[in-house]
């Protein structure tokens, strides 16, 4: 996958991108990342990028000449054509689905807004997505391009070296993971359920189900999430109410 970055500040990405798996992912050549400065697209003297929003208000508004000319550019930098995604908090909201669908495209250009955001016409003329890390709102895109470059490298084959990783983790089939431990057994009178210590791999594998429901329930209740759990609960839950009305439920991992 190729992905462009359009942002005034290149420099934000290094550590991020050159670290752990997606350094020795990019140096593998698995995905490549290449910048744009929107500051290079500037025609007047100041170099300037922005300017005051029409009709007044506060901050400074991104011009849609600048951008344009830094998006052609960037499009123009290889020959499959991009799907365009802006960040903005405005957008539709990351999700594992989007990410996965992402992750497909050959090639993506990220376009990091600053300031009080994005002329709208370049929104609507020349962006195919709008996306949001979540409703709240940052200083600059380069973060959220950030989150949405490693999520969906993740789903790169070969970037985790293990093909399997993205489909056990929470999300890849709506629900959240278990709990995970490791050694030491016993730490500060804080102790490991004991059913991952007895070696009974079906008991753990029960156990780890049962978390999942329940965490699911707990912590993303409402929604898919519960539309979710209903499934799951009528496939694998006979085990504990014998297909009863959901509300029956023994094991209390459904309601
Ligand atoms: C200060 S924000 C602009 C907020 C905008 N005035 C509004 O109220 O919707 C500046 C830039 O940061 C980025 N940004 C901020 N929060 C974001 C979020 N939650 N998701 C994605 N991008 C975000 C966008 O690129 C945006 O253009």
């Amino acid at each position: 996958m190729r992905i462009d970055v359009l942002t005034l500040f290149p420099g934000a990405f290094g550590g991020t991108l050159d670290t752990s798996i997606l350094g020795r992912a990019r140096a593998a050549g698995l995905f490549t990342v290449h910048f744009t400065d929107i500051r290079d697209f500037a025609t007047d003297k100041h170099r300037s990028v922005d300017d005051y929003p029409f009709g007044g208000g506060q901050g400074m508004v991104m011009r849609a000449d600048v951008l344009d000319a830094a998006l052609s550019h960037a499009v123009a930098l290889a020959g499959e054509p991009p799907t365009v995604v802006a960040l903005t908090p405005q957008g539709e909201v990351l999700t594992d689905a989007l990410v996965r669908e992402l992750a497909k495209q050959p090639r993506l250009v990220l376009v990091c807004g600053r300031y009080e955001g994005m002329d709208e016409r370049f929104l609507e003329h020349r962006v195919d997505r709008e996306i949001s890390i979540g409703d709240y709102v940052l200083t600059g895109g380069e973060l959220p391009a950030m989150v949405l470059i490693d999520s969906v490298a993740r789903h790169i084959p070969g970037v985790l070296g293990d093909e399997q990783s993205p489909e056990d983790e929470s999300f890849a089939d709506g629900l959240l993971e278990h709990p995970q431990y490791t050694r030491p057994a016993e730490y500060n009178g804080w102790e490991v359920p004991s059913v991952l210590l007895g070696g009974n791999h079906a008991a753990i594998e029960a156990w780890r189900a049962e978390q999942r429901l329940e965490r699911t329930r707990a912590r993303r209740p409402g929604g898919a999430a519960a539309r979710l759990l209903a499934r799951v609960h009528s496939r694998s839950c006979s085990r504990c109410c014998n297909g009863a009305a959901l509300r029956s439920c023994r094991a209390n991992v459904c309601w």
